[in-house]
């Protein structure tokens, strides 16, 4: 019943997708046991002894439906609070999360550090921190799966999804695409290194290489939030937008994320990854109040790194 034997339980979700496995298996093979064992136990005693024996009128008993109806609710409505409480509790942002982007492509996953650092087809980590995965896709439908987690998010292309865990174990783990994505999506095989905190700052610092795939050593020239600055700057951006909070053709980005914003028919939305996303790549989608609507869409000019530099640009003007 302990799944765990096959399969590494490796971060908070996964225990508590354990405990609620376990519950659920349980259950079931208990309802096996007692369902067909009555069955098999009714039909000794009651089996037919002679050929005048009769079957006796049976009218029901409100009793047993009464029970019956009773206690699978309350079981339902208990598999719902536990589902439900281990749900928020793994979509909950918390504080100093560790933010790494993933763009998934045909057929590899393309992991984006927050010091400019970017791997393929590994996903490094630092155990008991919380981490939160920030997923898209370039192409088609892909979905990042990290078994050991128990946990997994689609990956689709033109906006964002959220994948937030935290390991409890250093080791090395499966990442793959629970997808199907075409021809080579059974190849679409990747891995998760989870280190202590110490190993997790000399590699994430340049000082430490892991395994022969490990090839972009040393520190990177620039940040993702250096290297979108310069998209910002060379893109156009700069034409419209500032980042002091002084109003141009365009709303100024300082300040701007995790923000509501207020827009021209006068509904409301949260500044996160995919508003500024959106806005950035469809900017008519949503006309912030009290600027004209002139700003020209950006897809096909900005792929998704650039898109995922940009927002980590933003992010840092407070
Ligand atoms: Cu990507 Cu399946």
């Amino acid at each position: 019943m302990d799944a765990s034997m096959a399969l590494p339980v490796a971060s908070l979700n996964a225990e508590r997708y354990q405990s609620v496995m376990g519950f659920w298996m349980l259950w079931a093979v208990l309802s096996f046991v007692i369902v067909l064992g009555a069955a098999l136990w009714f039909m000794w005693v009651y089996r037919r002894k002679s050929d005048n024996d009769k079957t006796e009128y049976v009218p029901g008993n409100h009793w047993v439906e009464f029970f019956g109806i009773f206690f699978t609710s309350v079981f339902v409505a208990v598999m719902f609070v536990w589902g439900w409480r281990d749900y928020a509790a793994m979509v909950q942002p918390r504080l100093n999360e560790t933010e790494i982007n993933v763009i998934g492509q045909k057929w590899l996953w393309n992991i984006q550090y927050a010091n400019g650092r970017t791997l393929t087809n590994h996903l490094v980590v630092e155990v008991n921190k919380p981490h939160k995965a920030i997923v898209t896709s370039k192409d088609v439908l892909h979905s990042f799966y990290i078994p050991a987690f128990r946990m997994k998010t689609d990956a689709v292309p033109g906006m964002y999804t959220v994948l937030r865990f935290t390991p409890t174990m250093t080791g090395e783990f499966d990442l793959f695409c629970a997808e199907y994505c075409g021809t080579s999506h059974s190849g679409m095989i990747g891995k998760v290194t989870v280190l202590s905190k110490e190993d997790y700052a000399r590699w994430y610092d340049g000082m430490m290489k892991l395994g022969q795939n490990d090839d972009h050593e040393g520190q990177p020239k620039l940040t993702l939030a250096q290297l979108g600055r310069k998209v910002y700057e060379t893109k156009t951006c700069v034409a419209c937008h500032s980042t002091d909070g002084s109003r141009m053709v365009g709303p100024s980005f300082k300040g701007i994320f995790g923000t509501d914003r207020v827009f021209a028919d006068g509904s409301k939305a949260n500044a996160d990854e995919n508003y500024l996303r959106e806005s950035i790549m469809n900017p008519m989608k949503k006309v912030v109040k009290g600027f004209a609507p002139q700003m020209p869409a950006m897809r096909g000019l900005l792929n998704d790194e650039e898109v995922n530099q940009l927002i980590a640009y933003i992010k840092t003007l407070k």
